[in-house]
């Protein structure tokens, strides 16, 4: 059901979700171009990943926390996860017409700018690649310009990444698994495709050697949600007090402080909610 009288504030915090740890490589963009926003990080890690489930269960999922997160008066959402977005966005959009929802899609778009060899390679999860969404994203781009997609469902990188296996031999090798047929397919960027692979970017520009480019969404996204909350005059003034993180996750609360620690240098109060 729709809820179109939803209030609105500029004072109000912001969501950020994803399917787990991933979306920290959106939030910090935001928490760093927005310093003055509450912001409300939800992890679905009881849930994760989203990346290789039906996409009925993926738009139930973000249904269910965006319902959660709207409790805390939300003024705007950020769909931190590409595959929830990809499923999603549309449905939450028609249920909540007056939330901002800022969504995250690989960045084809940029990455089409930056080729010079006209090869871009594309890693993301199984459901992002699978999407009608992808696809029209994909035929809008070759439309534009003249680009060769080539796509790489990273099955298991997201879950090494949840376990915080950044650096681990298995991590690595998979890592090649997946980059190496792109490098054999001469791209000189990549895109990453998903939010939880910007962690393990040492490792990806290792296997993909220094002269191909990464392309992560993290700012772009910021900024989107920027200028959507100034454009409906929703930015928190900074008479209102400095900004603040707090987090909730369907996992385990320590491991979700430790990555924000290790990854952000954060350390918010987490919070283990069951959202069904
Ligand atoms: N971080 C998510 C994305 O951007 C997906 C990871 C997963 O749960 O499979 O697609």
């Amino acid at each position: 059901m729709a809820d179109p009288a939803l209030p609105v504030s500029a004072e109000a915090p912001i969501g950020v979700f994803d399917s787990g740890i991933g979306g920290l490589s959106v939030l910090r963009h935001v928490h760093a171009l927005l310093p003055s926003e509450e912001l409300l990080y939800f992890a679905d890690s009881g849930f994760a990943p989203y990346g290789e489930k039906p996409e009925h269960i993926v738009v139930e999922r973000a249904l269910a926390i965006t319902a959660f997160l709207l409790r805390f008066k939300i003024k705007a959402i950020v769909v931190a996860c590409n595959t929830a977005t990809a499923a999603a966005i549309a449905a939450l959009r028609k249920r909540h017409p007056l939330l901002q929802v800022v969504g995250v899609e690989p960045g084809l778009k940029p990455a089409a700018q930056l080729t010079q060899t006209g090869k871009v390679g594309v890693l993301a999860t199984a459901g992002t690649l699978a999407s009608d969404k992808f696809l029209k994203l994909r035929q809008q781009v070759a439309e534009t310009a003249q680009v060769e997609f080539h796509l790489q469902a990273c099955n298991g990188l997201a879950d090494q990444i949840e376990k915080g296996e950044l650096a681990s031999r298995e991590t690595r090798q998979m890592v090649r698994r997946y980059v190496a047929p792109l490098v054999g397919q001469a791209v000189d960027t990549l895109v990453l495709g998903c939010t939880h692979y910007p962690f393990v970017e040492p490792l990806v520009r290792e296997a993909a050697g220094p002269d191909v480019r990464l392309v992560d969404t993290g700012e772009p996204v910021a900024r989107q949600l920027q200028r959507l909350l100034s454009q409906h005059a929703l930015l928190r003034p900074e008479a209102a007090g400095a900004g603040s993180v707090s987090a909730y996750t369907t996992g385990s609360r320590s491991a979700l402080a430790n990555a924000f620690r290790r990854l952000l240098e954060l350390d918010p109060t987490v919070e283990v909610v069951a959202v069904e």
